[in-house]
């Protein structure tokens, strides 16, 4: 019996720790995506007419889970589609912001204003970093 409730003890501090770790990530990305998104994509992530694409609800940003990461640290510009407009623009880029702070842009981006997607880890992220096509 001791046995049984130490485990149940255990599993639950475990789940506890893991939201814990999901809610850091997610609060650590608002702040950043306050310092260098919110100014094009805007505060309900929807965007700005024809300049910029929104982030929520965003076929693309929904696709690309980790692959996102490269269009942060490096920019994006030409021809895309966002659920179905097309958009044909510059996004600066941000070299100087660690993988980790992308990892928590991501999950920030991914799982606010109604979007829903798994926490994306730091090693998926710097997976993809080391992948990014070279400008
Ligand atoms: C200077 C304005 C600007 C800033 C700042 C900016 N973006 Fe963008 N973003 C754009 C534009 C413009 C595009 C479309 C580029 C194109 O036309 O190829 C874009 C495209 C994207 C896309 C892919 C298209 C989509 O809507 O799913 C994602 C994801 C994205 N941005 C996320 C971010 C994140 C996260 C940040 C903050 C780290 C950020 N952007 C900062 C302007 C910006």
């Amino acid at each position: 019996m001791a046995k049984i409730i130490t485990f149940l003890c255990f599993s639950v501090l475990l789940l506890l720790l893991s939201n814990c770790g999901n809610e850091a990530t997610y609060a650590e990305g608002k702040t950043l995506y306050d310092q260098h998104c919110l100014n094009c994509h805007m505060e309900d992530g929807k965007g700005l007419g024809e300049l910029y694409p929104p982030l929520a609800g965003a076929d693309m940003l929904k696709a690309s889970g980790a692959g996102a990461a490269c269009w942060i640290r490096n920019g994006l510009k030409g021809p895309i589609k966002v659920n179905g407009i097309e958009y044909d623009n510059v996004m600066t880029a941000n070299k100087h912001l660690s993988a980790i702070e992308i990892t928590n842009i991501l999950n920030y981006v991914n799982n606010a204003w109604g979007n829903k997607r798994d926490f994306i880890t730091l090693d998926e992220v710097m997976t993809a970093l080391e992948g990014c096509e070279e400008e």
